[in-house]
């Protein structure tokens, strides 16, 4: 029980990554708040307690400063106190800077970076009261990488790894760490409408092995894992660091 008598905030928890990493908490002790824009979060919470865990749903749009002290708030009536934070809600809107509108650009970094921003302005006074805690932010292989069609959101990812790094260096003193999980592809439908500017979903599968070099798709659970390790003691001399986890795919 890795994550006894903690509780945590997972955003972007409705599915996905974030889906997986909530339960994968509440299955180490943690009480999760599961915090989504879409409603289907409630199955992440049904979903935990049916397995003996604690969890509530908070729904939010995680770029939306007033939505998101709510949440803070939430948990503190709650549970009493914020000891994680995993940062994993994000968008894709793929397109060139040509291709992309405005409302696209902001969305995307709104959503994916300025609410890193949000939960960790608001949730690091919760940390300090609590003594400490642990900012998991997720990030991609993007956070190192560009890909075409993906201007926006790669600048969003490459902006999630040093604002990391930045919350790591004025926190470190205060036993809050903050570090970033770098994943590859998966197959969550999250990448669907940028595979369809690549040539779309079956072309792009069917050259999987050329770019993630482990040739599959990397399965949520083996992200959740790694945010476990983060945000647990068992990552205690980790701060500002980037986990990548992309199958090889940075490698080449
Ligand atoms: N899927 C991949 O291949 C891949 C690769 C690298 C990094 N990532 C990152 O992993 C994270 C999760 O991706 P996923 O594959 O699980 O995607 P997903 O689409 O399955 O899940 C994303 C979740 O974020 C929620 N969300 C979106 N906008 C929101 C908002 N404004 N407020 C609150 N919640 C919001 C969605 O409702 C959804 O539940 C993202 O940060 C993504 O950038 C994914």
């Amino acid at each position: 029980m890795r994550l006894e008598g903690k509780t945590a905030i997972v955003t972007g928890a409705a599915q996905g990554i974030g889906a997986s990493t909530a339960k994968r908490f509440a299955r180490e002790g943690a009480k999760v708040v599961v915090a989504d824009i879409m409603d289907s979060g409630i199955d992440t919470v049904s979903e935990i307690c049916s397995l003996g865990g604690d969890a509530h749903f908070f729904r939010l749009d995680v770029s939306h400063s007033e939505q998101v002290q709510d949440l803070i708030n939430y948990t503190i009536e709650k549970y009493g106190s914020l000891h994680v934070l995993c940062n994993n809600a994000a968008v894709n809107l793929p397109g060139t800077v040509e291709g992309l509108t405005e409302e696209m650009w902001d969305r995307t970094m709104n959503v994916n970076l300025k609410s890193m921003y949000l939960t960790c302005k608001y949730g690091i006074p919760e940390m300090r009261k609590a003594g400490g805690g642990s900012i998991v932010n997720v990030g991609s292989a993007n956070s190192f990488v560009a890909e075409k069609f993906l201007s926006a959101y790669v600048a969003s990812k490459g902006g999630i790894l040093m604002l990391t790094k930045a919350i790591a260096l004025d926190y470190a003193k205060e036993n809050i760490r903050a570090n970033c999980i770098c994943p590859g592809w998966l197959s969550t439908g999250f990448n669907d409408a940028h595979a369809a500017l690549l040539g779309g979903l079956d072309h792009v599968l069917s050259g999987l092995a050329d770019f993630q070099p482990i040739g599959r798709a990397i399965e949520p659970e083996e992200i959740a894992s790694i945010a476990l390790f983060l945000a647990s003691d068992e990552s205690s001399a980790m701060t500002g660091s980037a986990v990548v986890a992309d199958g090889g795919f940075s490698a080449q």
